[in-house]
């Protein structure tokens, strides 16, 4: 993907330190809400399969009430996802600039993926709402036969569509998904990035799947408790007690149930990292990511046994403030790991900055008068020994205190002392010929 590489603008140190900021960020917006919109489809997918082999229509309900879940408005998918996503894209290509390493071009692929997966999922919820109008269109009795058969017709169509649009939406935001934590923790890796054989090192690696399983993980429990805390605040779904407290044990257990697994993860992620990504704040970022998600079970835990659900608002929270330790350690990891890579940008970006500023002239040229002696004068010239041209000790005196007529001479020598020939001109510029003069006149004193 060399035509990132155009977007990219050489970057000082300061502006470099701006773009890691601004990726954790992104990072920030972009895990909870992916991990929402996975969570939501597989448990929506889930208790569609269930609901359609044990016709139970809480299941079917819930299934409905999960995809409605996130995907309230497009614009979200777009600015809550993609948008974090390409700017994830656009700082990692400056970051890794002028190494061969081709991972924004892999998150840049990982997006096209999501824009995929994303048409998919609305599909998925479009059909589902499309297939209970007609369902109630076929079993309603004031309706034209006519209709009713076109509409059964469409149904049996829609559940198709429904079906797969499901499967192809949750298995391309999984494929999207791996995608991007592959590239990401690619960019940790500086001894792969001259590897060649990038795709094989970002699919078929440890690091990859540890990560992608600490996202997938994050966004089942992290759905779990919104699950909770959306339910709780819904009208529709408390006056239902009996459905109000089917989806309470499900997204309490599974909450439980994951928040104990998913310290596991985070730690089998640490223990697969690169030696050069490793750093004391990446411990600390895993500690502090560990305590939070403890915590998070303890009050799951506390949830189950007192049957309420009064913590449900700060679970919420808990888990974004799992995710920011879990981004920052993201963030640590690549801040170690390039930190020679840094070095190199900086060196392009000086180099860069006195090219830019020759051509606008800005540059001050610090003239120095005995460079110029010693790079053109010395061969005719010495302060006490006759060479081609006089002894400067000699010639020097008459000068004093008449800088400007030295300066005259210089740029233009004409003959003076018949015992020598005449000195050549040194095509010196008028600043140079000062410099020298300058020098010539308060060193041969000495
Ligand atoms: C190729 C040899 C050569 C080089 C190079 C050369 N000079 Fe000379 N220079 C001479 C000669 C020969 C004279 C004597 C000319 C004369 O007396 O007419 C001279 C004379 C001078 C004098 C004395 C003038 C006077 O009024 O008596 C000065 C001052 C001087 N050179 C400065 C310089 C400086 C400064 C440079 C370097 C930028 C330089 N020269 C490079 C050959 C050279």
């Amino acid at each position: 993907m060399e035509f990132l590489d155009k977007y990219v603008l050489p970057q000082s140190a300061h502006h470099m330190v701006l773009l890691k900021y601004l990726m954790a960020l992104a990072l920030l917006i972009f895990i909870p809400y992916v991990g929402l919109l996975i969570g939501s489809l597989t448990f929506s997918l889930f208790f569609k399969n269930k609901s359609e082999k044990n016709n139970n229509t809480a299941h079917y309900k819930f299934s409905k009430f999960l995809i409605d879940l996130v995907t309230f408005n497009k614009v979200s998918a777009f600015g809550l996802g993609l948008v974090p996503l390409l700017s994830i894209a656009f700082s990692v290509a400056q970051l890794l600039h002028l190494s061969n390493a081709p991972a924004a071009g892999y998150i840049i692929l990982s997006s096209i993926v999501y824009i995929a997966a994303i048409i998919f999922v609305y599909t998925y919820k479009y059909s589902f709402h499309m297939r209970d109008i007609l369902g109630a269109v076929t079993e309603n009795e004031n309706i034209k036969e006519e209709i009713k058969e076109e509409s059964s017709f469409y149904l049996s169509r829609t559940n198709k569509l429904l079906r797969k649009s499901g499967v192809f939406g949750l298995s391309l935001l999984l494929a999207s998904v791996y995608l991007f934590a592959g590239s990401l923790n690619f960019t940790t890796r500086p001894e792969l990035w001259n590897s060649g054989n990038y795709f094989v090192h970002i699919i078929f690696s440890l690091q990859t799947l540890a990560g992608f399983l600490q996202i997938i993980l994050f966004s089942l429990g992290f759905t779990a408790a919104f699950i909770i805390y959306k339910s709780y605040s819904s009208d529709a779904v408390k006056s239902d007690e009996k459905y109000f407290d089917f989806i309470k044990n499900f997204g309490l257990r599974t909450g439980l149930v994951i928040s104990i697994i998913l310290p596991l993860f985070i730690i089998i992620s640490i223990m697969v990292k690169s030696n050069q990504a490793l750093s004391y704040n990446l411990f600390a970022y895993t500690l502090l990511a560990l305590f939070v998600v403890m915590f998070i079970s303890v009050l799951f835990y506390l949830m189950i046994r007192d049957a309420q659900i009064r913590y449900a608002s700060s679970l919420v929270y808990l888990f974004v403030l799992a995710v920011f330790f879990i981004v920052m350690q993201e963030y640590s990891s690549l801040d170690t790991a390039t930190k020679k890579q840094f070095a190199l940008l900086a060196a392009n970006y000086d180099e860069y900055k006195s090219a830019l500023e020759e051509e606008y002239g800005l540059k001050k040229v610090v003239i120095n008068g005995a460079d110029i002696y010693n790079g053109k004068c010395i061969a005719c010239h010495q302060f006490d020994k006759k060479l081609v041209g006089p002894p400067y000790n000699e010639t020097l005196p008459k000068y004093e205190g008449k800088k400007e007529e030295l300066v005259k001479f210089i740029l233009n020598p004409v003959k003076v002392n018949p015992d020598y020939p005449a000195m050549p001109n040194q095509g010196l510029k008028p600043a140079e010929a000062e410099a020298v003069a300058d020098y010539l006149l308060s060193t041969y004193k000495k």
